[in-house]
């Protein structure tokens, strides 16, 4: 093995460096710093407003950073759209769910994937339609998703189960980042468990890491191992979520000093 290729190895699957994001003037992302380990579960915090979704889709190429730097495995990468993004095997669910309402459950888990088929699928040739299928059934399954039927179109569909599909599509394609911007907040209990049971197996199961913005504080306990808190475009605080830091967790996203609490 040459030294790159341990140096590539050993650096994280994401990094983010002195990213700044403008829209006009507004100024959405103000120099932030992330890394992302192998098989991490990291929560990305902060009130409404913070930059947390404009992160994660210059993270996916939806937007462009201003300036700054991403890297994968070490190495840097310009995405200029979630294409790009999708080739290195990064899926997300946005908060504004990017479903096509008029197409049914089967041909919104496929579309866009069928062009930039996940690495794992590639030697497969012309059976990779058949394998992505499969594989996104199996893990559709794994999620418990009731849906009404798999023909169904899903402008039809509840929230709640357009969310579903939604989750079941990223985590059936992604292979090293899946990104979930507040995956549960239309979900009911029991598909709230089955995302959250799936978050916590997918790490140790397909090696894949995954960013999770949530509000949900209990959530971000259970299954993160480390959260970043943003405020304001920058990130404030960084720390291992648990019961006990939880108070200061809240503290940090609302902007609390800690004499204020
Ligand atoms: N497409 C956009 N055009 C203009 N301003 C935007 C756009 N997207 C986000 N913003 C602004 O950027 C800031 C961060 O927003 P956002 O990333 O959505 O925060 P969060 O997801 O943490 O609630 C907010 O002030 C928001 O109004
Ligand atoms: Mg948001």
């Amino acid at each position: 093995m040459s030294d790159a290729q341990r140096s590539s190895e050993s650096a994280p699957v994401l990094e983010i460096r002195n990213a700044t994001k403008l829209f006009g003037p507004v100024r959405a992302l103000n120099g932030v710093n992330l890394e992302l380990g192998h098989r991490q579960v990291l929560g990305l915090l902060g009130d409404n407003g913070a930059g947390k979704s404009t992160l994660i889709k210059a993270i996916t190429g939806v937007h462009q950073l201003t300036s700054g730097e991403m890297l994968i495995d070490g190495k840097p990468v310009h995405f200029k759209s979630p294409t790009d993004a999708r080739e290195y095997g990064i899926e997300a669910v946005y908060q504004d769910l990017a479903l096509f309402d008029n197409l049914g459950i089967v041909n919104n888990l496929y579309l866009g994937n069928e062009l930039t088929r996940p690495r794992r699928f590639r030697a497969l040739g012309w059976l990779d339609r058949k394998a992505m299928e499969k594989d996104a059934r199996r893990r559709l399954e794994t999620l418990q998703v009731h849906l009404p039927s798999f023909s169904a179109s899903v402008g039809l569909m509840s929230g709640g189960q357009r969310q579903a599909v939604a989750v079941a599509r990223a985590v059936a394609f992604a292979s090293k980042v899946l990104i979930l911007d507040e995956p549960t907040a239309a979900l009911g209990l029991r598909e709230t468990r089955n995302v959250l049971n799936t978050i916590k197996e997918l790490p140790e199961k397909y090696d894949i890491s995954v960013i999770l913005i949530s509000h949900n504080m209990d959530h971000v306990v259970e299954v993160c191992d480390r959260a970043v808190i943003m405020r304001q475009g920058g990130v404030v605080g960084q720390l291992e979520p648990t019961e006990e830091t939880m108070a200061e967790m809240v503290s940090l996203i609302v902007g609390a000093t800690k004499q204020e609490v």
